[in-house]
């Protein structure tokens, strides 16, 4: 009987570690591939100032909302008074829909890896200091 138990509480115990370290390990691939955009942007207006990297998700992060998985679905960060540079990371949010970042000051190119952003709805980049080949939008 007591025997019965241990096992039992040996189990549950063994699962909430499993289950802890999936939901560590998917949380922090996107919590990293944000905490390197925030690294490449200086934010005079310390709008990212609640991306911390040490939680296990950045879901509680302003600007940031997640779908019920903890999985990254926005980035709303237009009219920030961010300036610097994209990172190649944002490619790595499987589940994005919407990457706002219009009206600040960035610099640079766009990442290719916005390429495996599939689940996008919008991309707002208007209004920035962006520079490389242009798109060609026009169906000819
Ligand atoms: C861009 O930077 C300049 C100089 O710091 C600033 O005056 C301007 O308001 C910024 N624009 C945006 C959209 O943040
Ligand atoms: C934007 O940031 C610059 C410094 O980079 C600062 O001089 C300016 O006042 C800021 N603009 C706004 C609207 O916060
Ligand atoms: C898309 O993601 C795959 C796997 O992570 C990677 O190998 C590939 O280079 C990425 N493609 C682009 C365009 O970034
Ligand atoms: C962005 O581009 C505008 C127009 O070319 C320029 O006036 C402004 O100084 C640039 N800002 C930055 C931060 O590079």
């Amino acid at each position: 009987m007591e025997r019965g138990r241990m096992m039992i509480q040996g189990f549950f115990f063994w699962l909430i570690l499993v289950f802890d370290l999936v939901l560590r390990t998917s949380g922090n691939a996107e919590g990293d591939a944000l905490s390197a955009l925030k690294n490449s942007l200086s934010d005079p207006n310390k709008v990212l100032q609640s991306w911390d990297a040490t939680l296990i998700t950045p879901c509680t992060w302003f600007h940031v909302t997640c779908n019920p998985d903890n999985s990254v679905t926005r980035v709303d960060l237009g009219n920030a008074n961010l300036s610097g540079q994209l990172v190649m990371q944002l490619g790595q949010l499987p589940n994005l829909q919407y990457l706002e970042l219009y009206s600040n000051n960035i610099t640079g190119t766009i990442p290719e890896t916005l390429g495996n952003l599939t689940e996008l709805v919008s991309l707002d980049l208007y209004l920035n200091n962006l520079s490389g080949p242009s798109l060609h939008l026009s169906a000819d």
